[in-house]
């Protein structure tokens, strides 16, 4: 028995040789990709509550199956309708308003991205425009008698009608626009409260356009108070190198009208058009291009923007009229890096970013293949390359491989069962690719038979993937994760990193594995070699320029696996270990009411005689062991 034990544990061997380097780790590998799916922006990262808020979401077509207004709700009887504003009322906030007819008493509602999520304590700051358009505004006020000022109650009510926190702001009784702000503070939690307005006027009839109404959290993460705070400390963990966005199949829509086009989206937020989302929704483009740029700053990643190149699902952009494209492409680089003294540059300025974003990295396309992506990607790409050649270049390779330029930089995907990313922890190494190309793994997860929110296996099946994108930093330059962010309730894509309700997230297995990743990079890859069965434990190594050593293993397996790491000398040092999973229940996850049943823990780590590590590697881990210098 105990020669089979001994058998065993000399089957798993790790050599490390910090000497010997395999080349400096990929400077920007760990990045997330950010794309418009699945209430990602709008009812996720976006931190406005208000659901359609400038009520530009007002589209008729078969989607909306010809609703008149969408989120807004009656109170009682009102007379509700989305109005253009006349040409002439210069001072209309937004394009559309909402006209409301009331009685005193009577009002609407805004049921928010499935719920409004107030929490007990907590400050919202509301804001609102309103304009009388009669009878009130028509007569001239006070009238006396039993005559009182308007005002507008705003209550967070929960369900059936209770009140959780309400203010009463009085109007003013004119025809003009004004401006309303306030604070409101929830007396209780409730992911599901809607938030009303009610007319309070005696004893008249009111007719009122409201629009631009919004309502934010009092804190928001950073200092640009648009993210919701969570949901970025969840991004900000992951300590991204980059960004990709914003899309995925949203940069290509599925017709040439929906497809994502940056300069449709600058400009006031409460003006920008909406538009159809594939994944099912209206996007508001709230968070337009620009709002991009500063999600990105805020976690301190360079953007890599992919942009539309004349194509979508099911149709394509004439070749004659690819210009406005090209364009598009050079402008977005102007607009990111030019001074403010160029035309797009003097635009970035005047949204108040004088200093450039310093865009690095522009994608030609998403998922874009055959003859069309060849007759077009060379456009823009040698107009790129003729007026910026310091711009990294990344084309698709979704299936096929591009011929009609070299490339600079390959997206490659990867959507696979656990099976696959375990056996193809070694896809980077030599043998496994159809080319030689560096690459960008744009997006990749496990897939199928891993639950509804992702799993422990799945998330390993991924480390094993990673590790093997890490020891091939000459290959791999960028990698992220896909989908990041999906509404618990508008979720047509599984598995994603985090789910989100109104006021609550979660992330699966899946993000621990890639914090892990992102806050043990070293900055060399260092010779590993692992001898082991098949199927069982995959590793590599690195140094960091402080002479940290770090050692990620893998095990694959539902069972304990005995583990010898040798070739450091590890005596003089002390060695800490990182342990995620080690359970014998693969499918093992995280939920709203248990976001932490899988956690990683650190321990100290037996140095043996010799400076060797002896170790057990519990069932299905992800291990990381780290040596520091005494
Ligand atoms: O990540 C979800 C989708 O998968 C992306 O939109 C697309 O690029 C891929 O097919």
């Amino acid at each position: 028995m105990n020669t089979i034990l001994l058998l065993l544990a000399a089957l798993n061997v790790i050599t490390v040789n910090p000497q010997v380097e395999v080349g400096p780790a990929a400077e920007d590998l760990w990045g997330i990709f950010f794309e418009d799916i699945d209430l990602s922006l709008d009812g996720g990262i976006y931190a406005e509550k208000i659901r359609n808020p400038s009520f530009e979401q007002y589209e008729q077509n078969s989607w909306t199956q010809g609703l008149p207004l969408q989120y807004w709700h009656p109170i009682g009887k009102p007379e509700m309708q989305v109005k253009a504003a006349d040409k002439k009322d210069v001072a209309a906030p937004s394009p559309k308003s909402m006209l409301v007819t009331c009685r005193p008493g009577e009002g609407v509602w805004n049921e928010g991205y499935f719920g409004i999520g107030v929490e007990e304590g907590k400050r919202y700051n509301l804001s609102f425009a309103l304009r009388f358009a009669g009878p009130l505004g028509d007569r001239s006020l006070p009238v006396g008698g039993d005559y009182q000022a308007p005002r507008m109650k705003v209550a967070f009510d929960r369900f059936g009608g209770s009140s959780i926190g309400e203010v009463e702001i009085p109007l003013i009784a004119d025809d003009k626009w004004h401006e309303y702000k306030a604070t409101l503070t929830a007396t209780a939690t409730d992911p599901q409260a809607r938030i009303s307005f009610i007319v309070q006027c005696q004893p008249s009839t009111l007719t009122f356009n409201l629009d631009t109404v919004s309502l934010f959290p009092a804190e928001t993460y950073g200092k640009y108070g648009l993210f919701r705070k969570d949901l970025m400390e969840k991004l900000a963990a992951l300590k991204p190198k980059f960004v990709r966005f914003p899309g995925g199949c949203w940069v290509e829509g599925d017709t040439m009208k929906e497809a994502y086009r940056w300069k449709n989206t600058l400009g006031s937020r409460w003006s920008r058009k909406s538009q159809h989302n594939l994944w099912e929704y209206w996007s508001t483009n709230c968070i337009g291009f620009y709002e991009y740029l500063l999600l990105c700053e805020e976690l301190g990643a360079k953007p890599l923007f992919c942009i539309n190149t004349g194509m979508s699902h099911k149709e394509n952009v004439p070749l004659e009229k690819m210009d406005e494209f090209v364009q598009d492409a050079l402008d977005v680089i102007e607009f990111c890096n030019g001074d403010a003294n160029t035309t797009w540059g003097a635009k970035r300025a005047e949204l108040g970013h004088p200093e450039p974003f310093n865009l690095e990295y522009l994608q030609i396309g998403n998922e874009n293949k055959g003859r069309a992506y060849e007759e077009r990607y060379p456009l823009i790409a040698d107009a790129v390359k003729a007026k910026y050649p310091e711009i990294k270049l990344i084309a698709c390779r979704f299936n096929y491989d591009l011929k009609c330029r070299p490339v600079e930089i390959e997206d490659d995907h990867f959507y696979k069962d656990v099976g696959w990313f375990f056996d193809n922890a070694d896809f980077f190494d030599k043998g496994k690719r159809r080319n030689e190309n560096k690459v960008f793994v744009g997006e990749y997860a496990t897939q199928k038979r891993i639950g509804r929110w992702g799993d422990l296996r799945g998330a390993l099946g991924e480390a094993s993937f990673m590790i093997g994108m890490e020891r091939n930093p000459d290959k791999v330059k960028l990698a992220a994760y896909a989908p990041l962010f999906a509404n618990y309730e508008h979720s047509n894509w599984t598995p994603n990193l985090i789910y989100v309700t109104p006021n609550e997230s979660f992330a699966s297995p899946s993000w621990n594995v890639q914090k892990l990743f992102a806050e043990n990079a070293g900055d060399t890859v260092v010779e590993c070699k692992v001898e082991a069965e098949p199927r069982t434990i995959t590793a590599d190594a690195m140094t960091t320029k402080d002479g940290e050593v770090i050692i990620k293993v893998v095990n694959m397996t539902t069972k304990e696996q005995p583990l010898n790491i040798v070739g450091v000398d590890f005596s003089p040092r002390r060695v800490t270990k990182i342990i995620f999973g080690g359970t014998e229940d693969g499918a093992a996850h995280n939920t709203f009411a248990n976001p932490d049943a899988l956690k990683e823990v650190e321990v100290e780590v037996e140095v043996e005689n010799g400076g060797t590590i002896s170790d057990t590697l519990p069932p299905n881990s992800f291990v990381i062991y780290k040596s520091r210098s005494k």
